[in-house]
């Protein structure tokens, strides 16, 4: 642990304050929101090809909105190292060399980001980081590059690496600390593309600043469902500077509707999951660009007051604490900077109406009205006392509110909205 790290940790146990390991180093204390190239073009990528998408970001307005990182993915690397042992980039697709690369997205007003792997080779087989981790982060830093996805391919037998997971991505981890103590430039942030193997949110947040958590994703709703599915259930490993990463949106591809795509953005955003678009921007329809450029949900993902994630309180169609992989929890709250984010999410295949107390979330008080502004359409649903239903959600659609205290409610109502062990001062009503 770094020094200040361990002044932190005994401070807060002298204080009695629970902490949190995180890599708080600085960077990453909000989701990264960006672009990255794997979903549109997997290993098709070159130089131009990627300052065409930059460009786009910023000519469609997703930079204005806060998309402000482009990333490689796989396949940026010649298959050879260099004499020396260093990582070389794809001579042809790449043959104005790095440094111009993140010089013409940095004058753009972009973060670069880089792909890399823990193992022996990347999943497309290029060449891993394995025993050249200080090598290779001195190499992606002398490029210019801000951020690192770093997979979980080709990982050396047991009698070579003698690590679990949890040593093989600190490898890494150590290598890019190191890196920024000596060089004295700003850490570049640390993405653990990991899939969820051996509970990475546990230890995570110690080692980096996102970690994927499940498998890649596809464009149908049962991906979406599936993830969705399985993030309801370690929401509490994520806060500022470290996150579970729901893998890239997965937007304007084909494979969902209208409604599943808006599902689809609004869960990533408001489980605070990075948001990397990965679009074809040159054939982006206005539909998709509009789901990606909702300012009010990635002001919530971008919320620098509350830094968790919204969490299930009721499941809804399962009974609660159910994992079903095609119908996740229905019912979402969290905190907000501005007031309590709720997210419905209608799993079945057919429209519903969907009701909840407005006290089933745990950040609402009793005895208090609360604004309702609705964070799609845009406009403010009058005032909630006691409960709230949104009439007819499409199947497989969502609703996404911000309830905002609006006062004391009415008199003259029920004594308590939720009468589960709700009683008189006297004990004569006394009831649940
Ligand atoms: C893995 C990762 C993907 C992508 C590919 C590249 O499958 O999970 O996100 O980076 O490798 O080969």
């Amino acid at each position: 642990m770094p020094a200040h790290s361990v002044l932190l940790a005994a401070t807060a146990l002298l204080l009695g304050i629970p902490t949190v390991l995180t890599l708080s180093n600085g960077v990453a204390r909000l989701p990264v929101l960006g672009y990255n190239t794997w979903n549109a073009f997997a290993c098709n990528i070159d130089q131009d090809l990627v300052l065409t998408q930059a460009k786009l970001m910023k000519s469609l307005g997703l930079q204005a909105v806060g998309y402000t990182h482009v990333h490689l993915d796989d396949c940026w690397a010649d298959k050879n190292r260099s004499a020396s042992g260093t990582l070389v980039p794809d001579q042809t697709r790449f043959s104005r060399g790095m440094n111009n690369l993140t010089g013409e997205l940095h004058a753009m007003g972009f973060n670069a980001g880089i792909y890399g792997d823990s193992g022996w080779f990347t999943c497309a087989g290029y060449p891993g980081s394995f025993e050249h981790e200080a090598q290779d982060a001195q190499t992606f830093q002398d490029w210019g590059f801000d951020y690192l996805k770093y997979d979980n391919c080709n990982i050396p037998f047991d009698d070579i690496i003698r690590e679990g997971m949890v040593g093989k991505y600190q490898r890494m981890s150590d290598a890019l600390t190191q890196l920024a103590q000596t060089s004295r430039k700003t850490p570049i942030i640390f993405s653990l593309c990991q899939w969820g193997w051996e509970q990475v949110w546990l230890w995570g947040a110690s080692v980096g600043h996102s970690w994927r958590t499940t498998g890649d994703i596809s464009p149908n709703w049962d991906a979406l469902a599936s993830i969705i599915n399985f993030n309801s259930f370690i929401t509490q490993a994520t806060g500022f500077y470290g996150r579970n990463d729901m893998d890239m949106v997965r937007l304007g591809n084909g494979g969902l509707t209208y409604d599943e795509a808006k599902t689809h953005f609004t869960a990533w955003a408001l489980m605070k999951s990075p948001l990397l678009i990965g679009t074809n921007l040159s054939a982006i329809d206005d539909a998709t660009l509009g789901i990606l450029k909702n300012t009010e949900l990635l002001a919530i993902n971008q919320d620098s007051v509350q830094g968790s994630s919204v969490s299930p309180f009721r499941w809804g169609v399962n009974p609660d604490w159910t994992s079903d992989s095609s119908s996740p929890a229905q019912y979402w709250s969290g905190p907000s900077e501005n007031g309590t984010v709720f997210m419905l999410i209608n799993t079945l295949a057919e429209p519903s109406d969907m009701f909840f107390n407005l006290t089933e979330s745990p950040w609402i008080r009793a005895g208090r009205q609360y604004s309702v502004r609705d964070l799609w359409t845009h406009t403010n649903n009058g005032t909630a006392v006691r409960n709230f239903t949104a009439r007819a959600v499409p199947e497989h659609g969502v609703v996404a509110l911000l309830l905002k205290d609006a006062g004391d409610e009415p008199t003259g109502l029920t004594p308590c909205a939720v009468w589960d062990n709700c009683a008189s001062q006297n004990g004569t009503a006394v009831q649940g």
